[in-house]
């Protein structure tokens, strides 16, 4: 396919997903582009990545390839840690208003207070975070290693957890220690409730309900397992059970039953009205879009240089303490 030919029809965008697919893998090889996507996007946008992954997962990615460009197929803060990474490449995001309201749930200046009040504590933040709250911080985590990191602060360090208050209560429960929590939260997680929950368990008595520590504590305390979206995934292959009610993000079903077609998967209600609760950020990655940012190698993610090293300090910190 000529150059000519790849950008061809695009302005009405009218093109099939096939001739998405076939236009974009053109691309990928003509720009020796990385595609990364989380498992929070839609089904054929996971289909033309090369990678997909959760969080952790796709920062890893975006620290070790190859690749002249990435492409990043998540949220903000995702893109704005892979150019952290890598501030020599092209970083590139099929729309860069797919923002993270948890992240923006922890303004700088606000935190800032947050901080003067405990300034003995180590301040630890969920990578879901933006990049000026990451150049307040000692060390990143995301859901998949933040057990892990803590295990290794001594106990007697007092410790800020940000921004997600449900995650951090979980970790301050499992690990048995006070933390100093900022009080955001998820709002695809934090939709589910006791009431819905114990009714969609009641009606699916022989599936697991497994749960994303964003959850809040009165749905993770029925859980029959609590993890990472990566844990999540793995546990349902791995597990004897033939159905799972699932507490998170559902774009991950995708994933789910390409992996264990033989088995049911219930996403978890949010309520009567909503069964499903969807993160609409994740889902402005469109195929479409995909393609223009490619095409057009726009929108460019950037991050103002005076935050650069301070910001990807705790990221690195993160990355050598879960290697
Ligand atoms: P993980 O990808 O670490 O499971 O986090 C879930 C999430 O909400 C991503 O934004
Ligand atoms: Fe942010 Fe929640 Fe969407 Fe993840 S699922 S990107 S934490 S809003």
């Amino acid at each position: 396919m000529t150059r000519d030919l790849v950008s061809a029809g695009t302005a009405k965008g009218n093109l099939s997903n096939e001739e998405l697919v076939a236009r974009i893998t053109v691309l990928k090889k003509e720009m020796n582009a990385l595609i990364l996507a989380h498992y929070y996007t839609v089904p054929e946008v996971q289909q033309v990545a090369d990678i997909v992954g959760d969080s952790l997962a796709l920062a890893r990615a975006a620290e070790k390839n190859c690749a002249d460009v990435i492409v990043f197929a998540g949220v903000y803060f995702m893109a704005e840690t892979a150019k952290l990474l890598n501030p020599g490449k092209l970083v590139l995001m099929p729309d860069s208003h797919a923002g993270c309201p948890l992240a923006d749930s922890c303004p700088p200046a606000e935190f800032r207070k947050f901080k003067e009040l405990h300034p003995e504590a180590l301040v630890i933040t969920y990578i879901n975070s933006t990049a000026e709250i990451k150049a307040l911080s000692d060390i990143t985590c995301t859901s998949s290693n933040a057990e892990q990191i803590i295990r290794q602060i001594p106990k007697e360090q007092p410790i800020i957890f940000a921004p997600d208050k449900n995650l951090g209560g979980y970790l301050s429960r499992t690990l048995k220690r006070e933390m100093f929590l900022w009080q955001g939260c998820c709002y695809v997680h934090d939709a589910f409730t006791e009431p819905y929950i114990l009714q969609a368990c009641r009606e699916h008595p022989e599936a697991e309900l497994i749960a994303h520590p964003e959850c809040r504590e009165e749905v993770l305390r029925h859980a029959d397992f609590i993890g990472s979206t990566q844990a999540l995934l793995q546990h349902t292959v791995s597990s004897s059970a033939e159905s799972f009610i699932v507490a998170t993000e559902p774009g991950i079903l995708y994933e789910m039953k390409k992996r264990s077609p033989q088995k049911t998967f219930i996403p978890a209600p949010k309520d009567r009205e909503n069964p499903h609760s969807l993160c609409t950020q994740m889902k402005q990655n469109t195929l479409l879009k995909l393609y223009h940012c490619m095409l057009n190698r726009s929108p460019e993610i950037t991050v103002p240089e005076a935050l650069q090293s301070a910001a990807l300090k705790p990221i690195r910190r993160m990355l050598d303490m879960s290697a």
